[in-house]
């Protein structure tokens, strides 16, 4: 592993992430499913009662994410032709910035390819610039810029109101990173992308030595935004003796996109207690994980006879430690996947766990057959 720290030219800070979009074949249930496993509340809502002919989006929220479940009302839709080819996926990452009209002019200027022109849209709680630029495979970035609104999301939406179901949140914070992956060949183009038309640094690299199991391997590098609120790790697979989680994405996603979304939480043991009582399955490493862990990553605050049951993994850095686990695939077609993360500390991304979670993934992936 190696760490890069010079800083980065911030000619586009980023404020935070503002939403992130899924395309889905059916965002009334996909909502649901956010909300009754992973604790989303209702937030708003455009469909044909709003005047929305072609789509349909829910939006449900959960301390500062938000997530936009988005499906189609007709076919031969750009959204439907998404779905088609990738299943149900991340399209859209979209990032608050003070300026969407210059976030736009600078990426452009530095090679972005267009998603989205500088559009203004207003409504009686005033109005939300945004612009968009394509990342990896069809995934866009869309700039948003909110300053003169104080609406609900966006315009466009009106409030989605369900009293009577609001299940308890489970404590998920924010976004702390999200993962793509890319095609062989192709990770340190897009790091170079990152650098030069976004102004990220790359903080950290793994090689195929530090990702890598008997039978399967891959490479990563992770992008910070200058102010360090926005972490890209990109990954791309790595010849190994078997076909690794990374060609298995690839294949079944039928090109790049993102891997999985890692959401912060301060209290790791209570939220994944919560979120495994509503159904929400988990990656398992072996029981004898646990009893080389004191050895491994020296004493922490929390019991691991209580990490144990749960499946929790810890790793140490420099800076502290943190806590971290990785759901099961949560759509049809083995692709996306959450990652729960409690940072005590340490700012790095789990190395010490690499191992164990990719034999655990190999194991799903021979229940599959795409090992
Ligand atoms: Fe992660």
């Amino acid at each position: 592993m190696s760490q890069t720290v010079e800083g980065a030219k911030d000619f586009m800070p980023i404020n935070g992430t503002d939403y992130l979009e899924f395309y889905v074949s059916n965002a009334k249930q996909a909502a649901h499913y956010y909300k009754s496993a992973f604790g989303f509340k209702s937030l708003a809502y455009k469909g044909l009662e709003t005047g929305s002919k072609e789509l349909e989006s829910y939006v449900v929220v959960q301390d500062k994410i938000r997530l936009v479940l988005t499906s189609p009302l007709k076919s031969g839709t750009e959204v439907g032709k998404h779905i088609d080819t990738h299943g149900d996926g991340v399209k859209v990452t979209a990032l608050w910035v003070d300026d969407a009209t210059y976030a736009y002019n600078e990426a452009i200027k530095r090679g972005a390819t267009h998603y989205m022109k500088p559009i203004t849209e207003k409504d009686e709680h005033g109005e939300v610039v945004r612009s968009g630029i394509y990342s990896y495979g069809e995934v866009v970035h869309i700039f948003v810029e909110r300053k003169n609104y104080n609406g609900v999301f966006l315009p466009g939406f009106v409030v989605w109101e369900t009293a009577n179901y609001n299940p308890e949140p489970v404590g998920l914070k924010y976004v702390d990173h999200m993962v793509g992956n890319v095609a062989l060949g192709q990770m340190n183009h897009w790091v170079k992308f990152y650098e030069e038309v976004m102004g990220f640094t790359q903080i950290m690299s793994f090689d195929d030595k530090d990702i890598s199991t008997e039978f399967t391997a891959l490479m990563s590098k992770v992008m910070s935004s200058g102010n360090g609120r926005i972490k890209f790790p990109i990954n791309e697979p790595a010849p190994g003796l078997k076909k690794s989680q990374v060609d298995e994405y690839l294949e079944f996603y039928e090109g790049e996109g993102v891997q999985h979304i890692a959401v912060a939480t301060d209290n790791i043991v209570k939220t994944v207690t919560e979120l495994r009582d509503r159904g929400v399955e988990f990656l398992r490493v072996p029981d004898s994980y646990y009893d080389v862990l004191t050895e491994r990553v020296g004493k922490i605050d929390e019991d691991i006879e209580a990490l144990r049951p749960l499946g929790i993994l810890v790793d140490r850095d420099d800076e502290g430690y943190l806590l971290q686990i990785f759901t099961k695939t949560v759509q049809a077609r083995p692709t996306m996947f959450f990652e729960i993360i409690q940072r005590k500390g340490a700012t790095s991304f789990g190395k010490g766990n690499f191992k164990a979670l990719f034999e655990a993934l190999e194991r799903e992936q021979e229940l599959r057959g795409t090992l």
